[in-house]
């Protein structure tokens, strides 16, 4: 009779040997909670593709804010639901603009949370794009054009800055945003606030829930001039690379479940502290799945969030947050 020369199961016998050789962990200190705000009063309604995330007036935010402190969590992800849209976005920039309003009325409540503001102006334009639009009739065709848009995401970024947002966080994709919002921050005597670059954020289908919720969805077109092709790898190199260039200070990967050899990638080839970001259809259909009784969604996020850190995420931008706290804090 052969016996195995190599025995792995050795160390799965108990819990106990099991959490001893552990590789990996996921901590309340990893998480980053989405909040999406609105103009308005006594507002808290349910975004209808993603049950159990809300829209919020400033007057209801407290409530929310009570909770996410209390399960410890350490930062949001600040997002705009403006009553106003123009061509040019200007809502997005405006001193009173509905980032701004709520950033400060955060600051105010709770100093010691990290609100990160997401500079974007697709929420904010009457076409939903990231940037300005310029159409030509005589070709019939729009296009974003790359150098005028940084100007009002460098203003956006400062305005949010002003408002006390503690980490700016460029989604928007235009090439030497990072650059230009690093000096922008600079010379309005931000040099202390620190820059999440959404690095590497593919054209996906996985953010189809978000734009109902942030009602940001293109009038017209799409965002493949901007957004990367997902059949591209290497190009995600070149991405994170010139942001590190430009002084980014965090890179982030998005969307992440289908995206986790981009996530591998960037940790082995960048230092940077690494963000993926878990998005909106992740989270939703997840949801929808467990309301049908199909999975079992505690231990599905929870082993999703494992898969975030083992591909080499350090922090994790998630709808879950919250659950994810909570059940942290049940192990314990
Ligand atoms: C804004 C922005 C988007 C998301 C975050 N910031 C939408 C988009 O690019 O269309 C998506 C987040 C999610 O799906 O959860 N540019």
């Amino acid at each position: 009779m052969s016996f195995p020369i190599v025995r792995n199961r050795r160390l799965r016998g108990s819990n106990a040997l099991r959490s001893l050789v552990r590789e990996n962990n996921v901590t309340v200190n990893d998480l980053i909670y989405p909040i999406f705000v609105t103009h308005g009063s006594q507002i808290k309604d349910e975004i209808s593709s993603m049950p159990g995330v809300y829209h919020f007036s400033l007057d209801r935010l407290e409530e929310e804010l009570n909770e996410v402190v209390a399960l410890g969590i350490k930062a949001i992800l600040l997002f705009g639901v403006p009553a106003d849209k123009d061509a040019l976005g200007s809502s997005a920039y405006d001193h009173n603009g509905i980032v701004q309003q709520a950033t400060r009325s955060i600051k105010k409540l709770y100093p010691e949370l990290l609100v990160i503001a997401d500079t974007c102006l697709c929420q904010f334009t009457d076409h939903g794009h990231c940037g300005v639009v310029h159409f030509d009739k005589s070709t019939q065709r729009a296009d974003v054009l790359n150098d005028p848009s940084l100007e009002l995401l460098v203003k956006t970024a400062v305005a949010q800055a002003e408002a006390g947002a503690d980490i700016i966080a460029p989604s928007n994709m235009m090439d030497g945003f990072v650059y230009a919002i690093r000096q922008g921050l600079d010379e309005a005597g931000y040099d202390q606030v620190p820059i999440m670059s959404y690095a590497v954020k593919y054209s996906s289908s996985f953010y189809g829930p978000f734009r109902d919720a942030a009602h940001s969805a293109p009038q017209f077109g799409d965002r493949k001039t901007y957004q990367m092709d997902p059949a591209n790898a290497r190009e995600a190199l070149r991405e994170a690379e010139a942001d590190v260039v430009e002084g980014a200070d965090f890179l982030m990967v998005k969307p992440a479940m289908a995206y986790m050899d981009i996530i591998r990638t960037l940790r082995d080839q960048f230092d940077l502290p690494l963000v993926c970001y878990n998005v909106s259809a992740e989270y939703s259909m997840v949801k929808a799945a467990a309301k049908q009784g199909w999975i079992d969604e505690r231990s599905i996020v929870s082993e999703m969030m494992i898969g975030f850190k083992r591909a080499g995420a350090d922090l994790i931008i998630t709808y879950f947050a919250k659950d994810v706290a909570g059940w942290l804090r049940e192990n314990h």
